[in-house]
Protein backbone atom coordinates (compact mmCIF):
# COMPACT_ATOMS: atom_id res chain seq x y z
CA UNK A 1 0.00 0.00 0.00
CA UNK A 2 1.47 3.55 -0.96
CA UNK A 3 2.31 5.88 1.95
CA UNK A 4 -0.61 8.27 2.36
CA UNK A 5 1.70 10.51 4.28
CA UNK A 6 2.54 13.07 2.47
CA UNK A 7 -1.18 14.15 1.71
CA UNK A 8 -2.79 17.01 2.81
CA UNK A 9 -0.14 19.70 3.28
CA UNK A 10 -1.03 21.68 -0.04
CA UNK A 11 1.09 25.09 -0.21
CA UNK A 12 -1.56 27.25 0.71
CA UNK A 13 -2.34 25.31 4.07
CA UNK A 14 -6.21 24.11 4.88
CA UNK A 15 -9.48 26.26 5.96
CA UNK A 16 -7.84 26.30 8.86
CA UNK A 17 -4.68 28.50 8.22
CA UNK A 18 -5.63 30.80 5.12
CA UNK A 19 -8.37 31.99 3.17
CA UNK A 20 -6.44 30.30 0.38
CA UNK A 21 -6.53 27.09 2.01
CA UNK A 22 -10.07 27.54 2.26
CA UNK A 23 -10.26 27.99 -1.74
CA UNK A 24 -11.21 31.58 -1.57
CA UNK A 25 -8.75 32.25 -3.53
CA UNK A 26 -7.18 29.69 -6.59
CA UNK A 27 -3.51 29.48 -7.45
CA UNK A 28 -5.29 27.78 -10.76
CA UNK A 29 -8.77 26.38 -12.15
CA UNK A 30 -9.37 22.60 -11.00
CA UNK A 31 -9.14 20.16 -13.95
CA UNK A 32 -13.02 19.15 -13.09
CA UNK A 33 -14.42 20.42 -15.48
CA UNK A 34 -12.87 18.40 -17.81
CA UNK A 35 -14.46 14.98 -16.63
CA UNK A 36 -18.22 16.89 -16.39
CA UNK A 37 -20.14 15.40 -19.16
CA UNK A 38 -20.96 17.46 -21.82
CA UNK A 39 -24.72 18.87 -21.63
CA UNK A 40 -25.23 17.74 -18.05
CA UNK A 41 -27.38 19.40 -17.07
CA UNK A 42 -27.41 21.68 -12.98
CA UNK A 43 -29.71 19.43 -10.76
CA UNK A 44 -32.45 22.54 -10.37
CA UNK A 45 -34.06 21.33 -6.86
CA UNK A 46 -36.85 24.12 -7.59
CA UNK A 47 -37.78 22.62 -11.25
CA UNK A 48 -41.42 21.63 -10.77
CA UNK A 49 -40.95 18.08 -12.35
CA UNK A 50 -37.97 17.19 -9.58
CA UNK A 51 -40.33 18.43 -6.72
CA UNK A 52 -43.12 16.20 -7.89
CA UNK A 53 -40.30 13.46 -8.17
CA UNK A 54 -39.59 13.83 -4.35
CA UNK A 55 -42.67 14.01 -3.16
CA UNK A 56 -42.13 10.14 -1.28
CA UNK A 57 -40.80 12.19 1.72
CA UNK A 58 -43.38 14.31 2.70
CA UNK A 59 -46.12 11.53 1.69
CA UNK A 60 -43.61 9.26 4.23
CA UNK A 61 -43.44 12.06 7.09
CA UNK A 62 -47.15 12.35 6.48
CA UNK A 63 -48.93 9.16 6.48
CA UNK A 64 -46.01 7.22 8.32
CA UNK A 65 -42.65 5.80 7.00
CA UNK A 66 -43.64 2.72 4.98
CA UNK A 67 -39.84 1.51 4.57
CA UNK A 68 -40.07 -0.62 7.48
CA UNK A 69 -42.24 -3.40 5.74
CA UNK A 70 -40.35 -2.42 1.95
CA UNK A 71 -36.96 -3.40 3.49
CA UNK A 72 -38.62 -6.53 5.22
CA UNK A 73 -39.52 -7.30 1.30
CA UNK A 74 -36.09 -7.03 0.15
CA UNK A 75 -34.06 -8.73 3.06
CA UNK A 76 -36.57 -11.64 2.84
CA UNK A 77 -35.70 -11.89 -1.62
CA UNK A 78 -32.23 -11.52 -0.22
CA UNK A 79 -32.30 -14.61 2.31
CA UNK A 80 -34.35 -16.45 -0.54
CA UNK A 81 -31.70 -16.02 -2.62
CA UNK A 82 -29.44 -17.54 -0.45
CA UNK A 83 -27.51 -14.60 1.51
CA UNK A 84 -26.43 -15.64 4.75
CA UNK A 85 -28.37 -13.81 7.76
CA UNK A 86 -25.42 -12.35 9.20
CA UNK A 87 -25.16 -10.01 6.34
CA UNK A 88 -21.28 -9.71 6.99
CA UNK A 89 -18.38 -9.52 4.15
CA UNK A 90 -15.07 -10.81 5.40
CA UNK A 91 -12.05 -9.41 4.51
CA UNK A 92 -8.59 -10.89 6.49
CA UNK A 93 -6.14 -8.21 5.94
CA UNK A 94 -5.32 -6.56 9.26
CA UNK A 95 -4.04 -3.30 7.50
CA UNK A 96 -6.16 -2.09 5.06
CA UNK A 97 -7.67 1.78 4.26
CA UNK A 98 -10.73 2.76 2.68
CA UNK A 99 -12.58 6.13 1.51
CA UNK A 100 -15.86 7.47 2.81
CA UNK A 101 -18.34 10.42 1.76
CA UNK A 102 -21.74 10.80 1.68
CA UNK A 103 -24.72 12.27 -0.46
CA UNK A 104 -22.89 12.23 -3.36
CA UNK A 105 -25.22 11.65 -6.06
CA UNK A 106 -25.98 15.25 -8.13
CA UNK A 107 -24.62 13.93 -11.10
CA UNK A 108 -23.26 18.21 -12.18
CA UNK A 109 -19.97 20.01 -11.77
CA UNK A 110 -20.32 19.98 -7.21
CA UNK A 111 -20.15 16.33 -7.63
CA UNK A 112 -17.52 16.01 -9.94
CA UNK A 113 -15.52 18.74 -8.27
CA UNK A 114 -14.42 15.77 -5.41
CA UNK A 115 -13.17 13.38 -8.21
CA UNK A 116 -10.05 14.48 -8.46
CA UNK A 117 -9.77 14.34 -5.00
CA UNK A 118 -10.65 10.79 -4.56
CA UNK A 119 -8.47 9.87 -6.90
CA UNK A 120 -5.34 11.58 -4.65
CA UNK A 121 -6.98 10.58 -1.54
CA UNK A 122 -8.46 7.38 -2.56
CA UNK A 123 -4.94 6.15 -3.46
CA UNK A 124 -4.03 2.50 -2.49
CA UNK A 125 -7.02 2.45 -0.89
CA UNK A 126 -8.97 -0.95 -0.99
CA UNK A 127 -12.63 0.18 -1.26
CA UNK A 128 -15.06 2.97 -0.79
CA UNK A 129 -18.13 3.84 1.30
CA UNK A 130 -20.95 5.74 0.04
CA UNK A 131 -23.00 7.06 3.78
CA UNK A 132 -26.11 7.52 2.42
CA UNK A 133 -28.24 9.48 -0.80
CA UNK A 134 -26.04 7.52 -3.93
CA UNK A 135 -28.38 9.48 -6.19
CA UNK A 136 -30.41 12.40 -6.57
CA UNK A 137 -33.48 13.45 -6.19
CA UNK A 138 -35.19 10.00 -6.07
CA UNK A 139 -32.85 6.80 -6.26
CA UNK A 140 -33.81 5.61 -9.39
CA UNK A 141 -32.14 3.07 -11.16
CA UNK A 142 -31.97 5.21 -14.66
CA UNK A 143 -30.26 8.15 -12.25
CA UNK A 144 -26.96 5.53 -11.75
CA UNK A 145 -25.27 5.40 -14.80
CA UNK A 146 -24.61 9.06 -14.73
CA UNK A 147 -24.52 9.57 -11.23
CA UNK A 148 -22.54 6.48 -9.72
CA UNK A 149 -20.88 4.64 -12.77
CA UNK A 150 -19.32 7.34 -14.76
CA UNK A 151 -18.85 9.48 -11.77
CA UNK A 152 -16.46 6.83 -10.01
CA UNK A 153 -15.24 4.87 -13.05
CA UNK A 154 -11.74 5.99 -11.94
CA UNK A 155 -12.23 4.49 -8.42
CA UNK A 156 -10.11 1.01 -9.10
CA UNK A 157 -11.60 -0.77 -5.99
CA UNK A 158 -15.09 -2.11 -5.14
CA UNK A 159 -18.12 0.46 -3.52
CA UNK A 160 -20.43 0.06 -0.61
CA UNK A 161 -23.23 1.91 0.25
CA UNK A 162 -25.77 2.49 3.08
CA UNK A 163 -28.67 4.50 1.91
CA UNK A 164 -30.45 7.40 2.05
CA UNK A 165 -34.00 9.14 2.90
CA UNK A 166 -33.51 9.45 -0.88
CA UNK A 167 -32.20 6.33 -2.35
CA UNK A 168 -35.97 5.31 -1.00
CA UNK A 169 -38.01 7.26 -2.82
CA UNK A 170 -37.87 4.81 -5.98
CA UNK A 171 -38.57 2.07 -2.72
CA UNK A 172 -34.87 1.12 -2.73
CA UNK A 173 -34.93 -0.46 -6.20
CA UNK A 174 -32.35 1.35 -7.79
CA UNK A 175 -29.90 0.74 -4.55
CA UNK A 176 -30.82 -3.20 -4.44
CA UNK A 177 -30.40 -3.30 -8.39
CA UNK A 178 -26.92 -2.13 -8.03
CA UNK A 179 -25.33 -3.06 -4.61
CA UNK A 180 -26.90 -6.17 -3.65
CA UNK A 181 -27.28 -7.07 -7.73
CA UNK A 182 -31.11 -8.40 -7.01
CA UNK A 183 -32.74 -8.25 -9.89
CA UNK A 184 -36.63 -9.08 -8.56
CA UNK A 185 -39.04 -6.75 -7.35
CA UNK A 186 -40.05 -6.18 -3.84
CA UNK A 187 -40.42 -1.98 -3.76
CA UNK A 188 -43.90 -1.39 -3.35
CA UNK A 189 -44.75 0.85 -0.49
CA UNK A 190 -47.25 -1.16 2.20
CA UNK A 191 -49.08 1.81 3.81
CA UNK A 192 -51.62 0.86 7.03
CA UNK A 193 -54.46 3.03 8.17
CA UNK A 194 -57.41 4.97 7.62
CA UNK A 195 -55.67 7.41 4.99
CA UNK A 196 -53.76 4.43 2.95
CA UNK A 197 -55.42 4.60 0.10
CA UNK A 198 -54.57 7.91 -0.15
CA UNK A 199 -50.69 7.29 0.70
CA UNK A 200 -49.95 5.06 -2.36
CA UNK A 201 -52.70 7.02 -4.36
CA UNK A 202 -49.24 10.03 -3.39
CA UNK A 203 -47.05 7.26 -3.38
CA UNK A 204 -44.39 8.08 -7.00
CA UNK A 205 -43.61 4.47 -7.97
CA UNK A 206 -40.37 4.66 -9.78
CA UNK A 207 -39.79 3.86 -13.76
CA UNK A 208 -38.56 0.31 -14.63
CA UNK A 209 -35.28 0.26 -16.11
CA UNK A 210 -34.25 -2.33 -18.24
CA UNK A 211 -31.44 -4.32 -16.40
CA UNK A 212 -29.29 -4.31 -19.77
CA UNK A 213 -29.51 -0.60 -18.75
CA UNK A 214 -27.78 -0.63 -16.02
CA UNK A 215 -25.07 -3.84 -17.17
CA UNK A 216 -24.00 -1.63 -20.14
CA UNK A 217 -23.50 1.13 -17.60
CA UNK A 218 -21.62 -1.14 -15.20
CA UNK A 219 -19.41 -2.72 -18.07
CA UNK A 220 -18.67 0.51 -19.71
CA UNK A 221 -17.32 2.50 -16.48
CA UNK A 222 -16.80 0.33 -13.73
CA UNK A 223 -16.10 -2.97 -15.59
CA UNK A 224 -12.86 -3.95 -14.08
CA UNK A 225 -13.06 -7.18 -11.55
CA UNK A 226 -11.92 -4.81 -9.19
CA UNK A 227 -13.88 -2.59 -8.94
CA UNK A 228 -17.27 -5.84 -8.92
CA UNK A 229 -18.96 -5.96 -5.62
CA UNK A 230 -22.19 -7.28 -4.56
CA UNK A 231 -22.99 -6.24 -0.80
CA UNK A 232 -25.42 -8.69 1.31
CA UNK A 233 -28.21 -5.83 1.45
CA UNK A 234 -29.45 -2.53 1.90
CA UNK A 235 -27.46 -3.40 6.05
CA UNK A 236 -24.40 -4.66 6.06
CA UNK A 237 -21.33 -5.23 8.17
CA UNK A 238 -17.91 -5.93 7.17
CA UNK A 239 -15.54 -7.95 9.43
CA UNK A 240 -11.84 -7.55 9.41
CA UNK A 241 -9.58 -8.75 12.32
CA UNK A 242 -9.44 -6.17 14.10
CA UNK A 243 -12.06 -3.87 13.59
CA UNK A 244 -15.56 -4.67 12.50
CA UNK A 245 -17.52 -2.16 10.15
CA UNK A 246 -21.57 -1.66 10.66
CA UNK A 247 -23.66 -0.35 7.97
CA UNK A 248 -27.04 0.45 8.57
CA UNK A 249 -30.31 1.60 6.49
CA UNK A 250 -32.10 4.23 7.96
CA UNK A 251 -35.12 4.39 5.52
CA UNK A 252 -36.73 7.91 4.98
CA UNK A 253 -37.29 9.18 8.50
CA UNK A 254 -34.23 7.64 10.84
CA UNK A 255 -35.66 4.97 12.44
CA UNK A 256 -34.83 1.04 12.16
CA UNK A 257 -36.93 -1.69 11.75
CA UNK A 258 -37.22 -4.65 14.27
CA UNK A 259 -35.34 -7.18 12.42
CA UNK A 260 -32.65 -4.44 11.35
CA UNK A 261 -32.72 -3.90 15.18
CA UNK A 262 -32.01 -7.18 16.34
CA UNK A 263 -29.00 -7.88 13.89
CA UNK A 264 -27.83 -4.45 15.02
CA UNK A 265 -27.53 -6.05 18.32
CA UNK A 266 -26.16 -9.24 17.04
CA UNK A 267 -23.57 -7.81 15.03
CA UNK A 268 -22.53 -5.28 17.08
CA UNK A 269 -21.80 -7.83 20.52
CA UNK A 270 -18.68 -8.42 21.68
CA UNK A 271 -15.10 -6.73 22.78
CA UNK A 272 -13.52 -6.36 18.96
CA UNK A 273 -13.85 -2.31 18.18
CA UNK A 274 -16.56 -1.05 15.61
CA UNK A 275 -17.35 1.92 13.55
CA UNK A 276 -20.60 2.48 12.93
CA UNK A 277 -21.64 4.04 9.09
CA UNK A 278 -25.58 5.06 9.22
CA UNK A 279 -27.69 7.01 6.84
CA UNK A 280 -28.65 9.47 9.70
CA UNK A 281 -25.54 11.03 12.00
CA UNK A 282 -26.47 10.01 15.94
CA UNK A 283 -25.02 13.87 16.61
CA UNK A 284 -25.55 16.31 14.32
CA UNK A 285 -25.89 20.31 14.41
CA UNK A 286 -24.91 19.87 18.44
CA UNK A 287 -28.25 17.85 18.66
CA UNK A 288 -28.44 14.21 19.51
CA UNK A 289 -30.43 12.29 17.38
CA UNK A 290 -30.17 8.67 18.97
CA UNK A 291 -32.21 6.94 16.14
CA UNK A 292 -35.34 4.77 17.13
CA UNK A 293 -36.06 1.47 16.70
CA UNK A 294 -38.89 -0.62 16.06
CA UNK A 295 -40.28 -2.17 19.41
CA UNK A 296 -38.14 0.01 21.38
CA UNK A 297 -34.27 0.79 22.25
CA UNK A 298 -32.11 3.27 20.05
CA UNK A 299 -29.09 2.60 17.47
CA UNK A 300 -27.54 4.91 20.06
CA UNK A 301 -27.84 3.25 23.08
CA UNK A 302 -26.10 0.20 21.10
CA UNK A 303 -23.43 2.60 20.04
CA UNK A 304 -22.91 3.67 23.64
CA UNK A 305 -23.34 0.13 25.47
CA UNK A 306 -19.36 -0.66 26.46
CA UNK A 307 -19.81 -4.19 26.24
CA UNK A 308 -20.39 -3.28 22.08
CA UNK A 309 -17.03 -1.30 21.80
CA UNK A 310 -17.88 0.92 19.19
CA UNK A 311 -15.06 3.54 18.89
CA UNK A 312 -16.55 5.33 15.88
CA UNK A 313 -20.07 6.28 14.17
CA UNK A 314 -20.18 8.37 10.93
CA UNK A 315 -23.40 9.31 9.17
CA UNK A 316 -24.42 11.40 6.21
CA UNK A 317 -27.64 12.86 5.35
CA UNK A 318 -26.19 16.96 6.43
CA UNK A 319 -23.80 17.80 3.65
CA UNK A 320 -20.80 19.32 5.31
CA UNK A 321 -18.08 17.69 7.99
CA UNK A 322 -18.15 17.98 11.48
CA UNK A 323 -16.91 16.00 14.98
CA UNK A 324 -18.18 15.15 18.10
CA UNK A 325 -15.51 13.36 20.41
CA UNK A 326 -17.87 12.38 23.07
CA UNK A 327 -16.71 10.97 26.69
CA UNK A 328 -18.91 7.86 27.24
CA UNK A 329 -18.01 6.12 30.41
CA UNK A 330 -14.14 6.02 30.34
CA UNK A 331 -14.40 5.77 26.63
CA UNK A 332 -14.12 8.59 23.82
CA UNK A 333 -16.59 7.78 20.74
CA UNK A 334 -16.01 9.82 18.04
CA UNK A 335 -19.45 11.08 16.04
CA UNK A 336 -18.51 12.21 12.80
CA UNK A 337 -20.92 14.05 10.34
CA UNK A 338 -19.69 13.18 6.75
CA UNK A 339 -22.09 14.34 4.16
CA UNK A 340 -19.92 16.50 2.26
CA UNK A 341 -19.37 14.22 -1.13
CA UNK A 342 -21.00 16.17 -3.72
CA UNK A 343 -24.30 17.51 -3.45
CA UNK A 344 -25.12 20.85 -1.99
CA UNK A 345 -23.95 22.51 1.03
CA UNK A 346 -25.46 22.73 4.43
CA UNK A 347 -24.91 25.69 6.27
CA UNK A 348 -22.24 25.24 9.76
CA UNK A 349 -22.94 28.69 10.68
CA UNK A 350 -25.68 27.69 11.84
CA UNK A 351 -24.33 25.36 14.80
CA UNK A 352 -24.44 27.06 18.60
CA UNK A 353 -21.25 26.90 20.35
CA UNK A 354 -21.61 23.41 20.62
CA UNK A 355 -22.95 21.24 24.10
CA UNK A 356 -22.43 18.13 22.76
CA UNK A 357 -18.98 18.37 23.28
CA UNK A 358 -16.86 21.41 24.37
CA UNK A 359 -16.33 23.83 22.10
CA UNK A 360 -12.53 23.56 21.61
CA UNK A 361 -12.72 19.57 20.86
CA UNK A 362 -15.35 20.19 17.95
CA UNK A 363 -14.77 20.41 14.44
CA UNK A 364 -16.06 21.24 11.08
CA UNK A 365 -15.89 21.94 7.90
CA UNK A 366 -16.65 24.44 5.96
CA UNK A 367 -15.50 26.63 9.14
CA UNK A 368 -18.46 28.60 10.47
CA UNK A 369 -17.25 31.96 9.09
CA UNK A 370 -16.11 30.45 5.64
CA UNK A 371 -20.00 28.80 5.57
CA UNK A 372 -21.66 32.29 6.45
CA UNK A 373 -19.60 34.36 3.88
CA UNK A 374 -20.85 31.96 1.49
CA UNK A 375 -24.25 32.07 2.03
CA UNK A 376 -23.77 35.60 2.43
CA UNK A 377 -22.75 36.18 -0.35
CA UNK A 378 -25.29 33.64 -2.36
CA UNK A 379 -28.02 35.77 -0.78
CA UNK A 380 -26.28 39.25 -1.88
CA UNK A 381 -26.33 37.84 -5.23
CA UNK A 382 -30.21 36.10 -5.14
CA UNK A 383 -31.47 39.56 -3.82
CA UNK A 384 -29.54 41.81 -5.93
CA UNK A 385 -28.28 43.46 -2.59
CA UNK A 386 -24.76 42.48 -2.62
CA UNK A 387 -24.05 45.76 -0.67
CA UNK A 388 -26.03 44.56 2.08
CA UNK A 389 -25.56 41.10 2.31
CA UNK A 390 -21.96 40.49 0.93
CA UNK A 391 -19.39 39.82 3.76
CA UNK A 392 -15.87 38.96 3.36
CA UNK A 393 -14.60 35.86 5.25
CA UNK A 394 -12.97 38.04 7.33
CA UNK A 395 -16.30 39.78 8.32
CA UNK A 396 -18.24 36.98 8.59
CA UNK A 397 -15.57 35.04 10.85
CA UNK A 398 -15.61 38.27 13.14
CA UNK A 399 -19.26 38.26 13.43
CA UNK A 400 -19.60 34.36 14.41
CA UNK A 401 -16.60 35.58 17.15
CA UNK A 402 -18.76 37.86 18.50
CA UNK A 403 -22.07 36.39 18.14
CA UNK A 404 -20.97 32.43 19.33
CA UNK A 405 -18.40 33.78 21.41
CA UNK A 406 -15.48 31.51 20.18
CA UNK A 407 -12.30 31.25 19.01
CA UNK A 408 -12.44 30.64 15.25
CA UNK A 409 -10.10 28.56 14.30
CA UNK A 410 -8.88 30.64 11.20
CA UNK A 411 -8.75 34.21 13.40
CA UNK A 412 -7.45 37.42 11.93
CA UNK A 413 -7.26 39.85 14.92
CA UNK A 414 -9.01 40.04 18.10
CA UNK A 415 -9.23 43.82 17.82
CA UNK A 416 -11.06 43.42 14.73
CA UNK A 417 -14.99 44.24 15.42
CA UNK A 418 -17.46 43.31 13.53
CA UNK A 419 -19.38 45.87 11.79
CA UNK A 420 -23.52 46.57 12.76
CA UNK A 421 -23.88 45.45 9.33
CA UNK A 422 -22.31 41.80 9.50
CA UNK A 423 -24.02 41.14 12.67
CA UNK A 424 -27.53 41.83 11.28
CA UNK A 425 -26.60 39.69 8.56
CA UNK A 426 -24.94 37.06 10.37
CA UNK A 427 -28.28 36.86 12.45
CA UNK A 428 -30.32 37.43 9.59
CA UNK A 429 -28.79 34.07 8.49
CA UNK A 430 -29.42 32.12 11.11
CA UNK A 431 -25.96 32.36 13.84
CA UNK A 432 -26.90 31.73 17.11
CA UNK A 433 -26.12 33.51 19.98
CA UNK A 434 -23.53 31.35 22.26
CA UNK A 435 -25.32 28.31 22.97
CA UNK A 436 -28.83 29.33 22.31
CA UNK A 437 -30.10 27.60 19.48
CA UNK A 438 -31.34 30.05 17.13
CA UNK A 439 -31.92 33.87 16.89
CA UNK A 440 -34.80 35.23 18.31
CA UNK A 441 -35.77 37.61 15.68
CA UNK A 442 -36.81 36.59 12.29
CA UNK A 443 -34.29 34.53 10.36
CA UNK A 444 -33.91 33.83 6.71
CA UNK A 445 -34.35 30.49 4.99
CA UNK A 446 -31.00 28.66 5.68
CA UNK A 447 -31.95 25.31 7.41
CA UNK A 448 -35.11 24.81 8.88
CA UNK A 449 -37.29 25.16 5.11
CA UNK A 450 -38.29 23.15 2.87
CA UNK A 451 -35.21 21.80 0.83
CA UNK A 452 -35.66 22.58 -2.19
CA UNK A 453 -35.51 26.30 -0.87
CA UNK A 454 -32.23 26.19 0.50
CA UNK A 455 -30.74 23.51 -1.83
CA UNK A 456 -31.20 26.18 -4.22
CA UNK A 457 -29.71 28.86 -2.36
CA UNK A 458 -27.11 26.44 -1.09
CA UNK A 459 -26.02 24.75 -4.29
CA UNK A 460 -23.27 26.55 -6.20
CA UNK A 461 -20.60 25.48 -9.13
CA UNK A 462 -17.96 27.36 -8.61
CA UNK A 463 -15.21 26.93 -6.02
CA UNK A 464 -14.87 26.97 -3.22
CA UNK A 465 -16.78 24.20 -2.96
CA UNK A 466 -16.15 23.14 1.08
CA UNK A 467 -16.99 19.48 -0.12
CA UNK A 468 -15.33 16.74 1.94
CA UNK A 469 -13.95 13.07 2.04
CA UNK A 470 -12.78 10.96 4.50
CA UNK A 471 -10.01 8.51 4.34
CA UNK A 472 -10.02 6.05 7.03
CA UNK A 473 -6.37 3.54 8.32
CA UNK A 474 -6.82 0.74 9.75
CA UNK A 475 -2.88 -0.14 11.04
CA UNK A 476 -2.26 -2.12 13.59
CA UNK A 477 -4.00 -1.04 16.78
CA UNK A 478 -5.22 2.13 15.38
CA UNK A 479 -7.72 3.63 13.41
CA UNK A 480 -6.59 6.59 11.48
CA UNK A 481 -9.82 9.13 10.50
CA UNK A 482 -8.44 12.04 8.24
CA UNK A 483 -10.94 14.35 6.78
CA UNK A 484 -9.87 16.29 3.56
CA UNK A 485 -11.40 19.28 1.99
CA UNK A 486 -12.48 20.51 -1.64
CA UNK A 487 -12.20 23.58 -2.74
CA UNK A 488 -12.67 23.08 -6.54
CA UNK A 489 -9.07 24.72 -7.19
CA UNK A 490 -6.32 23.13 -9.03
CA UNK A 491 -3.60 23.16 -6.39
CA UNK A 492 -6.04 21.75 -3.83
CA UNK A 493 -6.61 18.77 -6.34
CA UNK A 494 -3.30 17.52 -6.67
CA UNK A 495 -2.50 18.03 -2.51
CA UNK A 496 -6.01 18.11 -1.09
CA UNK A 497 -5.78 20.17 2.00
CA UNK A 498 -6.43 18.26 5.68
CA UNK A 499 -8.92 19.65 7.67
CA UNK A 500 -8.88 17.47 10.58
CA UNK A 501 -7.46 14.25 11.64
CA UNK A 502 -7.67 11.86 14.37
CA UNK A 503 -6.69 8.95 15.59
CA UNK A 504 -8.46 6.31 17.12
CA UNK A 505 -6.84 3.32 19.49
CA UNK A 506 -8.26 0.02 18.35
CA UNK A 507 -8.32 -2.00 21.81
CA UNK A 508 -10.20 -4.52 22.24
CA UNK A 509 -13.05 -4.51 25.17
CA UNK A 510 -13.72 -7.00 28.00
CA UNK A 511 -16.74 -9.17 27.54
CA UNK A 512 -19.43 -8.84 30.41
FE1 LIG B 1 -28.43 14.13 1.33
Amino acid sequence: MPSSDALGAPASGSSRTSEAGAGWVCGSPGRFEELVPPRTRRLFWWRPSVLWRSRNDLVARVFGDPTDDTRRAWVAALAERGTPAAFTLQRSAEEFSFVLMGDTGEGDRSQYAVVPALERVGAGTDFMVIASDVIYPTGDSGDYPEKFFRPYRSYPGPIFAVPGNHDWYDGLRGFVRVFCDLRTDHGAASFRGPFAWLARLLWRTAREVPDAVLDEARAEHRGEPGQRAVQPGPYWAIDTPDLRIVGIDTGITGDLDREQGAWLRGVSAGPKPKLLVTGKPLIVDDQHRPGPIEGGGTVDEIVRDPVNNYVAAIGGDIHNYQRYPVRVGGRTIQYVVAGGGGAFMHATHVIRRTTAVDEDDFRCYPLRGDSLSRYAKLYGHWTRMPGLFDLTPREATAAIRHRLGIRPARDYDDEDRPSRRALLVAALLGVPRGRRRRPRFLRLPVRRVPQWFRSELADWDSPPFFKSLLRLDVTAGELRIRCFGVSGCGDHEANPPLEDEVRVPLVWGTTR
